[in-house]
């Protein structure tokens, strides 16, 4: 693994000049003064590796074409101890981003670096640790996080994760932030056409230009338009710090592109060919966030270098769903994040991609609107959506021809169609093949979407309280559509991990703007609950979530209000039963909503409904860190109040809760088990 400076510079042959190298310690000879205004970014680091990590900056110039920076790595905060120094190109042409690779570094080591122009302009310092080596039994600790909407909220949750780190023993200090998506969100609001949202402000992030309008939300459709939302996201003080205190790990989610995207077509509520909009996404990705990740034009980290494409609608499909047209295949592949991140010898984090190469959605055929079951509440029959997920491969090959619920019926609309794959199948080969190959004692699937059910049973409602009927004996699906409802690909994963007896399995993930704890098993009851491993979903770092919405927009005279929202009264705000009904079912919500007696409700609880989750909260924000040995993995979500407004204290703010779910590494064949304690505050009715 350690790369000798030959071996680097062949390697990085092809980089061009953004390459520096590690050698005898000497004191800046660098005449540097900060001027973080010249630097309006800030500093990053990422994807580092035992011997070389990436370093990043931007320095905007006003005209010209390309200046060049010295960009200094030193043992010390103070640069008297400077390991490596280097020019680094900035370009108008990578929106004046700059990215270095330093190699000759050594493993596990802490360094400070800093950029500074030809007239001594300064950025300021950023931090950085490279990783151990792949046999270092060391303890790992990672933070990760998602979805830091700053239109909408502040990331308080980076200000509290900081002030922990800097009083932290060294032991327990993060060592880097696994960042699973939703870094910016291309559907900005502006503050003069729109005020509030729910409970937030909407705060000036970014004027798009060019761009396409839906509703109240301006998104990007040039690569200029999605530079401009992240520079208004770095402009986020909070972010900036975070990023100057550790190496990013990273990856998208869906809206690093687009809303409700998928593969290259653009999508925010209508459907367009977006060819050009998915290479320009990755564009402004590649040149904003420091990482290993392939571009289709080569190895250099001067500048992204877009392949030509044109915005086609794609008429053709492949056997896996996956738009065979040329500008297609040619954008989704023009920077392929993911990849394997090796971590000392406890950690490999798999990262994969959610959104390039997904097939079409199984779930939305109009169609299915003439079954009914409006009345229940973000609910479909579970085995409904089975059907659909599976398409032409459900059961067996032998999919149903009609679906239904209750006495309506509807042609089953995906009976012909491939069962949903998220992963496309090239990467999902490739994914099976790094969990057989994994020597880590931990296999973390770094997966930008949650991956446990949501589900409930109003099966077992009492007759009456809805005009319509649930089915018997079924219960209801209702995660969003995301990992939790791939039940196909889920299901092939996992055989897989049981099958080659893989130990040390975990998901860990974002995009639900929601805490989750749980175990990863293919079928829940009345199907074999048998988990394979450990599944967590973070919460939004700032986004809004489900509490946050159904608190604003959930009708008070709705019979089933007791299911998600409980009255209290006297109460400001309602009790979030939502978090109960995944947990325990109908029965403890109705008798919740009545009484307000905990234990009494969760005496009803409906011990098949999901013995897949440890802890639900919907109305959570933070962050989640993870601790690793070769023993065990400890996982703690630091959950924070709502973040509307900047908190003016060092913490961050108070907190709500700080909840630990603790796993021991299992044996082959032998069940996962977390052990859960509450360390500090209140979590409601998470549990
Ligand atoms: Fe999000």
């Amino acid at each position: 693994m350690t790369l000798s400076r030959r071996e680097f510079i062949k390697t990085a042959a092809a980089m061009g000049a953004s390459l520096a190298w590690a050698g005898p310690v000497n004191a800046s000879r660098i005449r540097w003064h900060e001027r973080r205004d010249l630097f309006p970014e800030g500093v990053a680091s990422g994807d580092p590796d035992p011997n070389s990590v990436i370093l990043w900056t931007r320095r905007p110039y006003d005209s010209g074409k390309r200046y060049a920076l010295t960009v200094e790595v030193a043992e010390d905060e103070g640069f008297s101890r400077v390991v490596a120094h280097a020019r680094a190109p900035v370009m108008a042409a990578a929106d004046w981003t700059a990215r270095v690779l330093v190699g000759g570094l050594k493993p596990a080591h802490t360094y400070w670096y800093r950029f500074t122009d030809a007239e001594g302009n300064g950025s300021r310092v950023g931090r950085t640790i490279t990783a151990p080596r792949p046999d270092d039994p060391r303890t790992v600790n990672f933070a990760f996080v998602s979805c830091q909407d700053v239109n909408e909220g502040k990331l308080n949750g980076y200000r509290r994760m900081i002030f922990e780190d800097e009083r932290a023993a060294p032991a327990d200090q993060l060592d880097f932030v696994l960042h699973l998506g939703d870094f910016i969100y291309e559907v900005v609001e502006y503050p003069e056409e729109v005020k509030t949202r729910y409970d937030r402000t909407i705060y000036e992030v970014a004027r798009i230009p060019d761009g396409g309008k839906i509703g109240k939300f301006h998104f990007p459709l040039t690569v200029d338009g999605y530079r401009a939302v992240y520079k208004g996201y770095l402009a986020d003080p909070d972010l900036q710090d975070a990023r100057a205190r550790w190496p990013f790990v990273a990856m998208w989610d869906n809206h690093e592109f687009s809303w409700q995207g998928w593969q290259s077509i653009q999508k925010a509520v209508k459907e367009r060919p977006g060819q050009s909009i998915k290479v320009a996404a990755n564009q402004a990705w590649w040149e904003y966030l420091p990482s290993r990740c392939k571009k289709v034009s080569g190895p250099s980290l001067e500048t992204f270098d877009p392949p030509a494409v044109t915005d086609v609608a794609i008429e053709k499909w492949d056997e896996n769903g996956l738009g065979d047209e040329p500008n297609n295949l040619a954008a989704i592949n023009s920077l392929i994040g993911y990849r394997t991140y090796r971590y000392g010898k406890h950690l490999d984090v798999i990262i994969t991609d959610q959104h390039s190469y997904r097939s079409a959605d199984p779930f939305s055929d109009p169609s299915l609107a003439k079954l009914g079951g409006e009345e229940f509440i973000d609910m479909a029959p579970e085995p409904l959506m089975q059907v659909l997920d599976g398409g032409r491969a459900f059961n067996g090959g032998n999919p149903p021809a009609d679906v239904s619920f209750g006495d309506a019926h509807v042609p089953n609309p995906q009976k012909d169609k491939p069962p949903q794959t998220i992963l496309g199948a090239t990467q999902k080969a490739w994914l099976k093949d790094q969990l057989r190959k994994s020597t880590a004692t931990w296999k973390i699937w770094g997966n930008s979407e949650g991956a446990l059910d949501g589900r409930s049973d109003p099966q077992n409602l009492p007759p009456g309280l809805t005009k319509e009927t649930w089915p018997k004996d079924t219960y209801a699906a209702m995660s969003p559509p995301d990992y939790g409802m791939a039940y196909t690909e889920r299901a092939e994963i996992y055989d897989l991990i049981r099958d080659a007896k893989i130990t040390g399995f975990a998901i860990v993930s974002g995009d639900r703007h929601s805490f989750w704890a749980g175990y990863a098993t293919s079928q829940l009851p009345p199907g074999k609950f048998e988990p394979v491993g450990l599944s967590f979903v973070g919460a939004s770092l700032s986004s809004a979530g489900t509490m946050e919405a159904l608190e604003h927009g959930f009708p008070k005279d709705n019979p089933l209000r007791p299911l998600f929202l409980a009255d209290r009264p006297g109460a400001a705000k309602p009790d979030w039963t939502h978090n109960m009904l995944l947990r325990h079912g109908v029965r403890s919500c109705l008798e919740y909503a009545k009484s307000f007696d905990l234990q009494r409700a969760r005496s009803l609880s409906n011990p098949e409904l999901a013995p897949h989750l440890e802890f639900v909260d919907l109305g959570g924000h933070g962050y989640a860190k993870v601790r690793l040995t070769g023993d065990e993995m400890r996982t703690e979500f630091v959950c924070i109040p709502r973040p509307i407004t900047r908190s003016d204290r060092p913490d961050g703010g108070q907190l709500r809760y700080r909840v630990e779910h603790v796993a021991r590494i299992w044996d082959p064949g032998e069940r996962p088990k977390l052990a859960q304690r509450v360390l500090e505050g209140d979590p409601g009715l998470s549990i």
